[in-house]
């Protein structure tokens, strides 16, 4: 992502939805993010809060929070809690909610816009609702709304671009069907796909998952969605219509102002069937979908509470999507997936959410709420806050030198999570990454690094036991010529100690460092 003709990369954090509502409220989390490290956040925008009666907008909030980003010289990505909100229509402005005629709800059942939910521990304990993705007039007043946003953004920040991304809604999809069912629904349920996606869709199928590619492979040439899309048929179809509708919001605001513009996922559990997650939604498995529905869209984006994190990574980067994290959990990995974001997949962003409790246990009752995996032994260990600003600052430190490396074999990394992936190859030289070893007191581990020349490396450790080797034929031993431990002060490489002796007779860490290392081969 370039910002004023500079790369930037989000070292960011998602805050509590409703922190945003009050610019006096949010002043203390501010000064929490820059404590943590963070260059940015991502603040909820709503659309109840800037349109409370039809036509009557409202920016006061928008002003005031990008004020106090200038100050704290950071970005924001504005998160835009328009007709969705985790699958729900939470934001919608209540002359919205309340006119149910022109503003149509999604028919979950026949005749049903909504359930009754009872289940003690499940996530919406009032009822469920959502607005229809199929209302046309939702759509039209929606993108009116958003495009007054943008030209306001446009306006007060064109020239500062202290606004960097938009994100458009927030987890979209259906739950509890995986489709509408009203009688619009079942009318274009029925009714022949239309050629053109059809055809996209079996030229695509190298890139899909393969419950769904068998679907596509097996479906007709033409026809409606069941003989097209068989058991998928209900899934894609929301998918379909849901990317159509944020295209057109998203699609107008760009027209207006043209900013990276991205959407988050409320990702599928494994076993989950769609309705049981977001149906329609920007899942891996659907991504297909809405890159034909939605081309707009830059980056699709994974919320990842799932234990997971490196797999869901691998999925969102498949595609050639960058990856850009807006949501994830704070608990014990979130400062080594950090580093491991930028370092392994470099990242354009990565943004725990509800930063504001990092160090904090993670109860079972919040981490369901949250959508987690309760059963993660990850989510019974606080981040340490401390080592989380180390992180975030020295990566912001690094930023140019990082950002250089992107997209080469120069810039790599390793973690705990993926402990068996531990050899990082740089041309002649390399490092193999211990994990388990006597040295070390912890179980977190993650390792970057970077390569200045052919022979110096910035190391950043923790957790590993690092050693360098040669793969130069005839040169199989190896001296450390030079190692520092350090940080970059302005952009520019300051020693706080020369290591030797001791020191890099074994390279081991356990709290996270910084290094410069120089090395020789010989036979
Ligand atoms: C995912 C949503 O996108 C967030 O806004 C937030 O509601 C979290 N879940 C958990 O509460």
């Amino acid at each position: 992502m370039i910002v004023k003709d500079e790369p930037f990369v989000m070292i960011s954090g998602e805050v509590h939805n409703s922190s945003s509502s009050s610019a006096q409220y949010i002043e203390k989390v501010w000064d929490q993010a820059k404590a943590l490290g963070m260059n940015s956040l991502l603040l909820p925008v709503t659309w109840e809060m800037v349109e409370p009666e039809e036509g009557v907008l409202d920016f006061s909030l928008v002003d005031q929070l990008i004020f106090q980003a200038r100050s704290r010289d950071m970005k924001i990505c504005f998160l835009w809690f328009g007709a969705w909100k985790n699958a729900q229509c939470y934001y919608a402005p209540p002359w919205v909610k309340t006119d149910l005629e022109r503003f149509k709800r999604a028919e979950v059942a026949k005749g049903k816009n909504g359930i009754i939910l009872t289940k003690v521990f499940d996530l919406f304990d009032l009822s469920y609702s959502s607005l229809s993705y199929l209302c046309s007039t939702t759509n039209e007043c929606e993108t009116k709304t958003l495009k007054k946003l943008m030209n306001h953004i446009k306006e007060v920040d064109e020239q500062e671009k202290t606004v960097v991304m938009i994100q458009i809604e927030n987890e979209t999809g259906l739950l509890y069907s995986a489709r509408e069912h009203s009688d619009l629904a079942d009318e274009l349920f029925d009714s022949d796909v239309p050629q053109q996606f059809v055809d996209y869709m079996k030229n695509h199928v190298d890139t899909m998952v393969p419950d769904v590619r068998e679907q596509v492979e097996a479906g007709a040439e033409q026809g409606n969605w069941s003989a097209v899309f068989g058991s998928a048929a209900e899934e894609i179809f929301s998918a379909y219509h849901i990317a159509n509708y944020v295209d057109r919001v998203a699609a107008a605001g760009k027209e207006i102002y043209s900013i990276p513009m991205v959407v988050n996922c409320w990702l599928n559990k494994k076993g989950e069937v769609a309705g049981q997650y977001p149906s329609g939604g920007p899942v891996s498995r659907m991504m297909e979908v809405w890159r034909y529905a939605a081309p707009v869209i830059d980056i699709f984006a994974p919320d990842i509470y799932i234990a997971d994190f490196c797999g869901v990574c691998d999925e969102y980067t498949r595609r050639g999507n960058p990856l850009f994290i807006p949501e994830t959990s704070t608990h014990s990995y979130a400062g080594p997936r950090l580093v491991y974001s930028v370092g392994h997949y470099h990242a354009l962003g990565f943004s725990p959410f509800g930063f504001e409790e990092m160090g904090e246990p993670i109860s079972v009752v919040a981490g369901s709420l949250f959508g987690m995996e309760t059963t993660d032994p990850a989510l019974a260990i606080p981040q340490d806050v401390e080592e989380y600003g180390w992180f975030g600052r020295t990566l912001n430190s690094m930023m140019p030198m990082l950002t250089q490396k992107y997209g080469t074999k120069d810039l790599q990394a390793s973690c705990y999570e993926r402990k068996d992936d531990n050899t990082m190859l740089f041309g002649d030289l390399g490092f193999s990454i211990s994990y388990e070893s006597p040295l070390l007191s912890r179980k977190d581990g993650v390792c970057l690094i970077l390569k200045e020349s052919e022979d110096e490396f910035f190391i950043i450790a923790n957790g590993c036991v690092v050693k360098p080797f040669s793969t130069i034929e005839g040169k199989p031993y190896m001296d450390i010529l030079v190692c520092e431990e350090g940080a970059f002060e302005n952009g520019k490489w300051t020693m706080t100690r020369r290591l030797n002796g001791d020191e890099i007779a074994l390279l081991f860490y356990n709290k996270p460092t910084l290094l410069k290392v120089k090395l020789f081969a010989y036979k």
